[in-house]
């Protein structure tokens, strides 16, 4: 299984490595991660929870456990040891990176892409005294890396066309947008958008025409809703009307002579200039932490994508389902294991119902994501189905035994009652609650199908294998009290 696991080394794990670990370890790879700085691993802990709980929400039929696994390294050198892809997010200093670099560079094999976060430093300054400089490149993203696609490209004198293309294929693979910046220039294109809006901020601020609480309000009630799905270029094709993009630049093209901008005049930042806009945002975010600030704006991105990715427009044509980017690496599962446990986690506020319990079909998606625990851990996971074959759910019956109110923890517990050439018989306990209460049971036959035929087959001998070791460890267990039972009233 070893040659499946693809390895990603993080140098920096703050804001933004924290963010790189987190997308990274989504699309299956094992990250290694060097942070000399104590609270790292708390801090990244903290970044992954986060995105787990926006991929539930994103990918509702997933299981956590089809992650890479995170580790923390001693030294750059052990945490680059067998890695493809090399990312740096250390502090924005120019010395700094060109050190870190250079030791990158020392310890790398010639296969691994080297990419830095920097967000406007020259990549060519970056590499200047490092070894295997041709693979190292400027990989920009935008926080947080594990929610917002772009990461853009920038080469430096030394970078190889070829590191270019593995790269653009890499980050392709893992649910991001790369763009190509043509040119080398300092703070890229994203930035340097950023920064024209930024100064003109400053300057709208200091000279009291309006405040960091309307200038945002109209941000995010008006261009920024634009900008998000048509861009800076398409936005304005149709500020033209149906007279076109040719009669938008001959209407402004005078307005772009006149004083309506004040992008060089940059005010002095003077005391009183920062306690304007520190008290101001403090006003307009309302007492808001900025953990809940974060929560706020993960959970509306993720219903901004889900959007675009229904519509297939904009950032969300470059999601790809963890499923597919996970697809060879196959789920590892102790078959052994006894209780066997195949989905844990919380009760999603997304999944109650009037009374504010789970809702009952959100019992049959969590059986549904134990049941695939189970078949992708004895090999009929994404790969297998692209070759042409699938288990099928042919009956289900579900008890509801107890209530279970949001946010609080569940596990399933799975039991292969049978199996032969070509069904397959489970039993899913349900459980939960601070007393790890039974919650509901799930029983479900299924039947292994060639998709192409499209009619039952036999499982080839490695998928049988596998039920049959499951099957060994757990013949001892007495049988499920209500397995086979039938809905009915008892007769008076
Ligand atoms: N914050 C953003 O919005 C943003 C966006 C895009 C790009 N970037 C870029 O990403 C990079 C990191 O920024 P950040 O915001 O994550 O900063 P940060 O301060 O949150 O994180 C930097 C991390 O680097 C670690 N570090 C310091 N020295 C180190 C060393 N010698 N070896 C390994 N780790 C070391 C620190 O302990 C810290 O955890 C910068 O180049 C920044 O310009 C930042």
């Amino acid at each position: 299984m070893a040659e499946f696991v693809k390895k990603a080394a993080v140098i920096g794990g703050g804001v933004i490595g924290g963010g790189w670990v987190a997308r990274l370890m989504t699309a299956g790879y094992d990250v290694s991660v060097f942070d000399p700085h104590p609270q790292a691993e708390k801090y990244i802990n903290d970044v992954i929870a986060r995105n787990e709980a926006a991929m539930l929400r994103l990918w509702p039929g997933q299981t956590t456990g089809q992650r890479g696994k995170v580790s923390y390294a001693k030294t750059i050198g052990e945490a680059v040891d067998g890695a493809v892809l090399v990312q740096e997010s250390v502090p924005e200093r120019l010395d700094l990176k060109q050190t870190i670099h250079q030791e990158i560079g020392e310890a790398i094999t010639d296969a691994a892409i080297i990419g830095s976060s920097t967000s406007g430093l020259l990549p060519s300054d970056i590499q200047r005294m490092m070894p295997h400089a041709d693979r190292m490149m400027v990989a920009h993203p935008y926080n947080p890396v594990y929610l917002l696609p772009v990461v853009e490209i920038v080469g430096g004198a030394k970078t190889s066309a070829d590191a270019i293309d593995t790269a653009m294929k890499l980050y392709t693979d893992i649910g991001m947008k790369p763009v190509h910046i043509a040119k080398e220039i300092d703070a890229f294109v994203g930035d340097r958008l950023l920064e024209a809006m930024w100064r003109e901020s400053l300057w709208l601020v200091k000279e009291g025409v309006a405040t960091a609480g309307t200038i945002d309000d109209i941000v995010r009630n008006g261009l920024g809703m634009r900008f998000a799905q048509m861009g800076q270029f398409m936005t304005y094709r149709l500020g033209g009307g149906e007279g076109g993009f040719r009669h938008f630049l001959e209407q402004f093209e005078p307005s772009l002579k006149w004083p309506w901008t004040k992008l060089m005049d940059v005010p002095e930042w003077t005391d009183e200039l920062v306690n304007d806009i520190v008290s101001q945002s403090d006003d307009h975010t309302g007492g808001l932490s900025v953990g809940e600030l974060e929560t706020i704006r993960d959970n509306n991105l993720v219903d901004f994508l889900k959007v675009l990715r229904r519509n297939n427009w904009g950032a969300g044509t470059a999601l790809k389902n963890p499923a597919d980017m996970n697809a060879q690496q196959p789920e590892q599962m102790d078959a052994t294991a006894n209780p066997l446990i195949t989905w844990q986690g919380n009760v999603h506020e997304d999944w109650a119902d009037y009374n504010n319990h789970m809702t009952e079909f959100r019992y049959l998606e969590v059986f549904s994501m134990a049941t695939d625990k189970l078949l992708f851990g004895c090999g009929a996971g994404p790969a297998y189905v692209k070759e042409g074959f699938s288990f099928y759910t042919v009956e289900t019956h579900i008890r509801h035994v107890d209530e279970i109110a949001i946010g609080e923890p569940i596990h399933v517990e799975t039991r292969l009652i049978n199996h032969d050439g070509k069904k397959l018989h489970l039993y899913h306990d349900m459980y939960g609650g601070g007393d790890n209460r039974l919650l509901a049971t799930g029983e479900h036959m299924l039947l292994h199908v060639d998709m192409n035929a499209g009619r039952a087959a036999p499982m080839p001998d490695h998928i049988s294998t596998a039920f049959a070791q499951i099957a060994d460890a757990q013949k001892d267990l007495p049988a499920p009290d209500a397995a086979g039972a039938a809905i009915g009233m008892k007769r008076k």
